[in-house]
C-alpha cells in the first residue's frame, strides 16, 4: 500500500482479549495475544490513516504512529470505542471479547471452604462491540473477524449478515500453527459479493492484505453496501 492511500482517514481497531474479574485475584479470558490486532494498526499507521488502538491486556509494544487506548473488561472496550465513533472511518474488530462476564464480581477474595460445595459462578452476556459499532448511526465501515473450527465460509457469511458487517475475515482455527499466539495465519476475506482467499502468511504480512482489500471496498464507492 503506498503511505498515502488513508491520509486524512481514521481507523479504530479492537485487539487482544478482554478479562472479566471473578474476584480481586481472579478472572476469565483467553488465549488471543493481541498479534493481529496490532500488526492491522501497524499497518494502517503504514498506509497513512490515523489510527486508535483499543486494546485488552497484551505483551505487546505499541506499534508506531499509533494511538493505544487500554481496557480490560468487555464493557470498558465498548465505551472506549464509542468515544472514538464520532472520527472513525474504518472499525475493525480484532478483539477476542469475553462472550460472558460474572454476574456479581466478589468483593474479596473468594476462600476455599472446607465441607462445602464449590462456589458456582453465574455469568451474564456480554454486549458484542462489533455489531453495536455495526447497526450504531452513521456506522464506520465494518470490518469483522470470525475464528471457526467448521463450516468456515458458511458460519462466517452468517455472521456477515447477522452482525451487518462489510466485510468479514475469516480463519479456520483448527488448523495447526496458526491462528492463537502464532505468528502465522491464512484467512478467507468476505463481504456481500467477494470473496478472497490468503495463503499462509505472517500476520505482518496478512494485516498489510487485509488493509489493502479494505482499501479496495472502501474507495469503490459503487461496492460500498
Ligand atoms: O460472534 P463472534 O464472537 O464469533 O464474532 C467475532 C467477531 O465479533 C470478532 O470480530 C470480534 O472482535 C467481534 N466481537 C465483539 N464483541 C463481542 C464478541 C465478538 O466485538 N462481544
Amino acid at each position: 500500500t503506498a503511505s498515502c492511500t488513508w491520509q486524512g482517514k481514521t481507523f479504530v481497531i479492537t485487539a487482544g482479549p478482554t478479562r472479566e474479574a471473578i474476584d480481586p485475584v481472579r478472572y476469565i479470558s483467553n488465549h488471543s495475544s493481541g498479534k493481529m490486532g496490532y500488526a492491522l494498526a501497524q499497518a494502517a499507521a503504514n498506509a497513512g490513516a490515523k489510527v486508535v488502538l483499543v486494546s485488552g491486556p497484551t505483551q505487546l509494544a505499541t506499534p508506531k504512529g499509533v494511538q493505544r487506548i487500554d481496557v480490560e473488561t468487555a464493557e470498558q472496550m465498548l465505551t472506549a470505542v464509542q468515544q472514538q465513533l464520532t472520527d472513525c472511518d474504518v472499525f475493525i474488530g480484532c478483539a477476542a471479547v469475553s462472550d460472558y462476564r460474572v454476574e456479581d464480581i466478589a468483593e474479596h477474595k473468594i476462600k476455599k471452604e472446607q465441607n462445602s460445595e464449590p462456589p458456582k459462578l453465574s455469568l451474564v452476556q456480554n454486549p458484542d462491540i462489533l455489531k453495536t459499532v455495526a447497526q450504531s448511526a452513521n456506522a464506520p465501515f465494518t470490518v469483522g473477524f470470525a475464528a471457526e473450527t467448521q463450516n468456515l465460509k458458511e458460519n462466517a457469511l452468517s455472521k456477515l449478515q447477522r452482525k451487518q458487517l462489510q466485510m468479514i475475515i475469516a480463519n479456520d482455527v483448527s488448523e495447526p500453527h496458526q491462528g492463537f499466539n502464532s505468528d502465522q495465519n491464512s484467512a478467507l476475506i468476505l463481504s456481500k459479493d467477494s470473496e478472497q482467499s490468503l495463503p499462509t502468511m505472517s500476520k505482518h504480512d496478512m494485516a498489510v492484505a487485509i488493509i489493502d482489500a479494505i482499501a479496495k471496498r472502501y474507495f469503490d464507492t459503487s461496492n460500498r453496501s
